[in-house]
């Protein structure tokens, strides 16, 4: 019988025809597995409780519970006892041969579009920063009126040779600059011929994905790590493996024994989210790797300006011999996210091909950011301004350290903190995890779970995934202490 002659839910599920002439259950498992893939069904969607949708659907309760339980069992839906059931996270576990609209709407599927249904990315928050948001920077301090007068003296009289179609690979002087500064800043000596400049380092990453990843192809990255990074590398094609992270971070050992894998991705400077910093010996072990296996490594440095003490480690880019190191960098953690440029240092055989690539998607970015982006390296206000974003993220940082609450049960004591604008404590267990970031987000606090950037299908026991995230330098001082203050009534401490 058709939905739509039943009263309406808070849920669309309309279009489900059930032939009583055959299996129930599984048609009605199928239906549902089906919005579930291709989004109709949106993860964290509550269901409508078994007994309705049976009579909505004139089929009986045991019908749908069977249905149910084979969606359960495939990780498609998940349940909490007396909270209802909901769509689950999909995943890279997620078939992309799952059964596609196709079936249902007649109309042919790309490959690449079931791939993407397969591996839905939620986006990061947005709206005004709240504590502890992970991932932002302390973008109040922007100096906002500098940018807005190198840009309006931009616009006012630009150079004509600057509006024509550019350099797909951006804009030279820009780039210039940039390998200027990252021969300073990291003893990176790279050509601008090397430099792309990319709309933020997620589509640094996203570009390697589609140039560097053939459909199948076993790709190495953290577990825990930047779970977008693995999705654009899974929507290319890649078959993700999972490999451990340490105190000396990715671990090498592990990864010599992922059979098949020429390609990984990490984040030597600053592990995303642990916050350790991949060891010396471990930097050359990778090289090693890369070399022994024609392999190439995808090196992140999301949040390389911030370091608090000591001289951080070269790049593996400043310690590549061989061509195989692809380095991603960004200003959307020194300015603020929505500026959106970043850029890739290729391998010089590599840098043509990407630029090609940039061609064909979008001929190449907007002059305005990167042309305005160079006027404020040249004229000093970016050296300024890191100077200042780093001095802020300390003291913001300090201000969590001596408001945290000494001991919260469950929950290690917060680790030492020499770089980035996240830390990262564990928990011991997964449903404890749950229990703080409930009672955190009751009082307006944003807490990420450490247990969400783990691959769906990791050999690490649940509770072993469990921890808090926290970003550190989204608000200033004062909110930080109120935002604590916060956590110690929500958590009754
Ligand atoms: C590890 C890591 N890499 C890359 C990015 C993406 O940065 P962008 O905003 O430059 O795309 C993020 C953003 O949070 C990140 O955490």
């Amino acid at each position: 019988m058709p939905i739509s002659s039943v009263p309406p839910l808070s849920v669309d599920l309309s279009g489900i025809l059930l032939d009583a002439q055959q299996g129930l259950a599984r048609q009605l498992y199928q239906a549902l597995r089906e919005r579930i893939l291709d989004g109709r069904l949106q993860r964290r969607t509550r269901l409508p409780a078994s007994r309705d949708l049976a009579s909505l659907l004139g089929i009986s309760r045991n019908t749908v519970t069977r249905a149910f339980d084979q969606l359960y069992a495939e990780g498609y839906i998940e349940g909490r006892i007396g909270a209802g059931t909901y769509v689950a996270e999909l995943n890279a576990t997620a078939r992309p041969s799952a059964p596609s609209t196709a079936q249902t709407s007649g109309k042919p599927q790309s490959a690449s579009l079931q791939l993407l249904q397969a591996h839905h990315l939620n986006p990061p928050l947005s709206g005004p920063p709240r504590a502890f948001r992970v991932g932002v920077p302390a973008f109040d301090l922007f100096p906002f009126e500098t940018w807005a007068r190198l840009s309006a003296r931009f616009w006012r009289k630009p150079s004509p040779a600057r509006l024509g179609y550019g350099d797909p690979a951006g804009d030279w002087q820009l780039r210039e600059l940039i390998a200027a500064y990252l021969r300073n800043s990291r003893g990176l000596h790279c050509d601008p011929a090397q430099i792309v400049v990319t709309s933020g380092a997620q589509q640094a990453i996203s570009l390697c994905a589609q140039l560097l990843v053939t459909p199948g192809d076993r790709v190495a990255v953290e577990n825990p790590g930047y779970r977008a990074a693995g999705h654009a590398l899974a929507v290319a094609g890649a078959q993700l493996c999972g490999v451990a992270v340490d105190a000396d971070g990715l671990d090498t050992a592990a990864l010599a024994q992922v059979e098949g894998c020429r390609l990984v991705y990490l984040t030597p400077s600053h592990q995303y989210p642990t916050g350790v910093t991949l060891s010396l010996a471990r930097r050359l072990e990778l090289l090693e790797w890369a070399e022994r296996n024609d392999g190439l490594i995808i090196e992140d440095d999301y949040d390389g300006e911030y370091r608090y003490s000591g001289t951080p480690l070269a790049p593996l880019a400043a310690l590549d011999r061989q061509g195989r190191v692809l380095y991603v960098g960004t200003f959307c953690k020194i300015a603020f996210p929505a500026l959106r440029l970043g850029y890739l240092v290729l391998p010089p055989a590599l840098a043509e091909a990407f630029a090609q690539r940039r061609a064909v998607d979008m001929r190449h970015s907007e002059i305005g950011t990167q042309a305005v982006m160079a006027e404020f390296i040249a004229a000093g206000h970016f050296q300024r301004h890191i100077r200042r974003m780093r001095a802020a993220a300390r003291s913001r940082r300090d201000a969590l350290l001596a408001g945290w609450p000494a001991d919260v049960p469950g929950c290690a004591p917060l680790p030492v903190v020499e770089a980035g604008f996240h830390l990262c404590v564990r928990v011991y267990s997964l449903p404890r995890e749950r229990q703080l970031i409930a009672a955190a987000e009751r009082v307006g606090v944003e807490l990420n779970g450490l247990s969400s950037y783990w691959l769906p299908d990791s050999a690490t026991p649940e509770d072993a995934r469990a921890g808090l995230v926290l970003g550190f330098a989204a608000v200033p001082e004062a909110q930080i202490a109120l935002a604590v203050d916060a956590l110690r009534s929500a958590w009754n401490l």
